[in-house]
């Protein structure tokens, strides 16, 4: 099928010129149609609504000057390329200015021609390319606008089941979380709530086996290290503070948002406690050479779970919560 930035209309009292153009350019794979008169010449254009115009300026009913001012009022996107026998320099200038995308003279050069009408194409592609993404964009931009101002959440319920239904998962088949996957993670730490919106974190993605089996010689309930291939180790920047003392809550937080999110595209994750135990805190400091002022939080272990964990016991919430006062 021929796309429809290719649909030609020729419009132009000379049946020679409309027969041999028309046949050149359907063997360049265009889809042509053509006109005899300005009028018949406007309807064939409401009617196929073709992306690229030929148009003699010398028309029997009426200019092509007019025929291209109505074309670009009723669709601003289709190209016209004016023809003209005895054209002035002033004809051109006009034409220009009304829209056309070129001027070609007659008799028709038919590679001059080709040359002008395989660049409109160009343009059009590019253009519609252009629109798609654009309306891709906005479309995305919409969507998170609406998920932001909570007007469409993904199933409530679902929502609710994956957050009851998280399990720390120690067990983890070979198979090794690509770094598309790693980054979605990544997102949603980056989203996580911080005081003042400092965002004081900083995140090492480690899939070096050699880096992450050396780590149980320092953290002593790490492992599961020894069979895994990923993991994220969640830091805090003392230099990004604005709000002292707040830097564990939002690590906190984004290291929540790993779990939660590993657990909602079927990762298995669990937290390891880093900070505030000095020799863990060291050990990491040492084998991935962290600076100083930067703290290493939380290590979030990773992978496709070998063996889902039992429901963990849950305290009684009647003996936690209190309403209204203690
Ligand atoms: C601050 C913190 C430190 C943790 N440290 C470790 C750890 O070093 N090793 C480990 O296997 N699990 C660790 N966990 C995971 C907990 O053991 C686990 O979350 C808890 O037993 C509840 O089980 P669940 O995550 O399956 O609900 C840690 C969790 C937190 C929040």
């Amino acid at each position: 099928m021929i796309d429809s930035s290719r649909k030609i209309l020729i419009i132009d009292d000379e049946p020679n010129i409309r027969t041999m153009v028309a046949k050149i350019l359907e063997k360049h794979v265009f889809d042509v149609l053509t006109a005899a008169d300005g009028a018949e010449g406007i309807s064939l254009f409401r009617s196929a609504r073709p992306s690229l115009m030929l148009v003699d300026i010398g028309l029997p009913d009426m200019s092509g000057l007019e025929v291209l001012t109505l074309v670009k009022e009723e669709s601003p996107a289709t190209q016209v390329i004016i023809f003209s026998g005895q054209g002035t320099a002033l004809d051109v200038a006009n034409a220009i200015r009304l829209g056309a995308t070129d001027y070609i003279s007659k008799p028709v050069n038919m590679s001059m021609l080709l040359h002008s009408i395989n660049r409109c194409v160009d343009w059009m592609e590019l253009s519609q390319e252009h629109d798609r993404y654009v309306r891709q964009l906005e479309r995305e931009f919409q969507s998170q606008s609406l998920e932001s101002s909570g007007q469409k959440t993904p199933d409530p319920e679902a929502m609710l089941s994956l957050i009851r239904s998280r399990r720390s998962v120690r067990a983890y088949t070979d198979r090794v979380p690509t770094d598309a996957v790693i980054n979605s993670l990544l997102a949603c730490a980056f989203n996580a709530p911080s005081a003042g919106n400092e965002q004081p974190w900083h995140f090492i993605v480690i899939k070096d086996r050699s880096v992450l089996t050396k780590i149980p010689e320092f953290h002593p309930y790490s492992a599961m290290l020894k069979t895994s291939h990923c993991a994220i180790l969640v830091c805090g920047d003392m230099n990004l503070q604005k709000f002292p003392g707040n830097w564990t809550l939002d690590c906190s937080n984004a290291t929540m948002n790993i779990l939660l999110a590993a657990h909602a595209i079927g990762l298995g994750a669990v937290w390891l406690g880093v900070h505030p135990e000095k020799d863990r805190e060291e050990g990491m400091r040492k084998l991935l050479s962290i600076p100083e002022g930067v703290v290493p939080f939380a290590l979030v272990v990773l992978g496709y779970p070998a063996k889902l964990p039992e429901s963990r016991e849950r305290k009684p919430m009647e003996e936690r919560i209190h309403r209204n006062a203690w």
